[in-house]
């Protein structure tokens, strides 16, 4: 194995060497960061049929492509947390013995990449030089994962000399698991159709993923290392690894107040990360730091900060417009790459919520021409960009500042068609624990359970924690009680419904009324009223400016239902008894306190200046 000069981390060579010797593959490629080198692997997947090159003109840069349809989206049921003792991964994930499963992995990885390059990619999760980012080296056979990692992570030499000759990295072996016979013809999309492995072992600070080539199970640098691991890494060294978008708010002073949001999957944390306040909302504006992943310290003054340990985003693009999301339609304009989304003869994309109608000719994510009468989606609901974040518009001047940017707020989220107000903020720290550890959200996709029913998912974390989800609660509460002045914590819910089924809430930019509420609440410009869940905003507080949204109807959106809400409290008994072991105590005494406070309370909760 030739080894390029500036390798001088002996891990790092025998890493390579040792799975190079597993995998067999036919050669080895240490990646640059190059630009050279990234049109160069595109060029190699237009040239193998893969990529289709867009229409110059319209789509500088830009490339599409489908995947084979057994490998559209994580697969959360092939998804492992290997830590040495079961109870360490604890009951929501997935768990094998760690010896077992590196002997069987050992035997999928044998020979697994004959026939094909294993490309090395040094790559840092967070700025570079950055005290709070973390190296991984990811040796691949997928040049579609490279191109990828080019977007997603900082990458190539910067990172090897980050790492210097002792530095410590994340080992993440990946094959697509598809090896090639001597004269045999690839596909168009390599993967293993029946056999998908996505591993991970928390004390070897070690990924192992084998026949997947799609998003979050084969880009290891983001949900494998950014959550799975760092959240393990993240305990043990007192910090917080979270699955949470960071924004900013600017607002007519000038003054400006960071917020980190957790939405479980598919409930728009783009579209929020990018929002654009309303034209009537002078002088307020949003800048971006992050989409999916926020890692975040206690630093300065006592605050916590926190940074964006990607580099891009890898977003969903069914339902992103002009309207929707005008920033992310400007991020992807140029060098992106779209999978699984439409294709016209003419090099244009389209999806679901582009246009209203699918351009004539167009040809869906399976290669066949569009069928408005088959009922078939011309994109997969899952359909990504994968897209630089230096291109948002609204990226924030600070989005690459070593030392992170102070966080002042918290806000959780789910998608919930009823029960859950518009706002709330809970009393404090151990409240704002107790509203995360609970979040709840309806399913979207039948993947995942039953459409429309409501599935827990604590921080939006449940497929992201690397550990056990009943430990990561209290190192939640711990990381509080170290807190001189802990971050306030809020919650919202953009999806609530009336009884014909219609959303109550215009939600996209007019979401900036709420988070103007968030940034007063956290400044202490503005009072609250104290219901059952938390304080409240009144009426008079929101700014309708430019919004006709009457009174009654925001009693509705804000209402908290007595009865609803004791049905909701006791539906958290559900996720306790799974962990039960490891609950932290002060849950069950919030859960006492709140439904005695829904029993004194009035039917309805009465929204009634103080
Ligand atoms: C994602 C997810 O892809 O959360 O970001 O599923
Ligand atoms: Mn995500």
């Amino acid at each position: 194995m030739q080894i390029p000069q500036g390798v001088k981390n002996r891990g790092l060579i025998e890493f390579v060497h040792e799975m190079a010797q597993v995998c067999q593959p036919d050669h080895i490629q240490w990646c640059s960061d190059s630009r050279e080198e990234y049109e160069k692997l595109c060029q190699k997947l237009v040239d193998k049929g893969t990529f289709t090159a867009l229409d110059p003109e319209k789509w500088p840069g830009c490339f599409a492509c489908n995947s084979d349809p057994s490998d559209v989206a994580r697969v959360e049921d092939r998804t492992y947390i290997c830590s040495r003792r079961k109870e360490d991964a604890g009951p929501t994930n997935n768990w094998e013995d760690p010896h077992k499963m590196k002997a069987k992995l050992k035997e999928l990885f044998r020979n697994s990449m004959r026939g094909r390059t294993m490309y090395v990619i040094p790559y840092c999760m967070g700025p570079l030089g950055s005290p709070l980012s973390k190296i991984g080296v990811q040796v691949t056979d997928s040049e579609y994962v490279v191109v990828n990692m080019h977007i997603m992570t900082r990458m190539g030499d910067a990172v090897l000399d980050m790492l210097g000759d002792r530095g410590e990295f994340v080992k993440c072996l990946h094959s697509v698991g598809a090896p090639l016979e001597p004269g045999q013809e690839d596909v168009t999309w390599p993967c293993n159709p029946t056999t998908k492995y996505i591993v991970h072992y928390p004390e070897d600070r070690a990924i192992a993923s084998y026949g997947s080539g799609y998003g979050g199970n084969a880009l290891l640098g983001k949900k494998c290392l950014a959550l799975r691991i760092a959240s393990v890494m993240a305990k043990e060294e007192g910090w917080l690894a979270e699955h949470m978008l960071i924004l900013g708010v600017e607002d007519p002073k000038g003054r400006k107040t960071y917020v980190a949001a957790a939405f479980p999957s598919a409930c728009g944390k783009t579209n929020f990360a990018m929002m654009i306040p309303p034209g009537e909302m002078k002088g307020w504006k949003v800048t971006t730091v992050g989409d999916d992943i926020a890692w975040i310290r206690p630093g300065k003054g006592g605050r916590l900060y926190a940074i964006n340990p990607e580099y891009g985003y890898f977003g969903v693009a069914p339902g992103t417009n002009a309207k929707t999301n005008p920033n992310a339609m400007a991020t992807i304009s140029k060098n992106t790459i779209f999978t699984n989304v439409g294709v016209t003869p003419d090099g244009d994309v389209w999806w679901e919520g582009l246009t209203r109608e699918p351009p004539p000719g167009v040809v869906n994510w399976q290669g066949q021409v569009h069928d408005p009468a088959s009922g078939k989606p011309v994109a997969h609901p899952n359909a990504r960009f994968t897209a630089p974040a230096s291109q948002c518009p609204s990226i924030d001047p600070n989005w690459e500042d070593p030392e992170g940017v102070p966080i002042h707020a918290f806000i959780f989220g789910g998608r919930r068609s009823t029960v859950v107000p518009l706002l709330y903020q809970s009393f404090n720290w151990s409240y704002g624990v107790y509203l995360g550890a609970t979040l709840g959200s309806e399913m979207t996709a039948a993947a995942f359970g039953e459409i429309g029913k409501v599935r827990r998912d604590p921080f939006a974390m449940l497929p992201f924690c690397g550990y056990h989800m009943g430990d990561y609660f209290n190192h939640w509460l711990q990381f509080g009680r170290n807190l001189r002045n802990p971050t306030r914590i809020f919650g919202v819910n953009w999806f609530r419904k009336d009884e014909q089924g219609n959303f109550l809430w215009p939600g996209f930019g007019q979401n900036m009324r709420i988070l103007k509420w968030i940034v007063q609440r956290v400044r202490g410009e503005v009072s609250a009223i104290e219901s059952p869940i938390g304080w409240m905003p009144k009426y008079e507080d929101i700014d309708w400016e430019g919004l006709d949204f009457p009174r009654d109807q925001y009693d509705v959106l804000m209402d908290v239902d007595r009865e609803a809400w004791k049905k909701e409290i006791l539906t958290h008994e559900e996720l306790f008894s799974k962990m039960f072991d490891k609950i932290p105590k002060e849950f069950f005494f919030m859960r006492e306190l709140m439904l005695s406070a829904l029993w004194r309370s009035p039917e309805h909760w009465q929204l009634e200046p103080e």
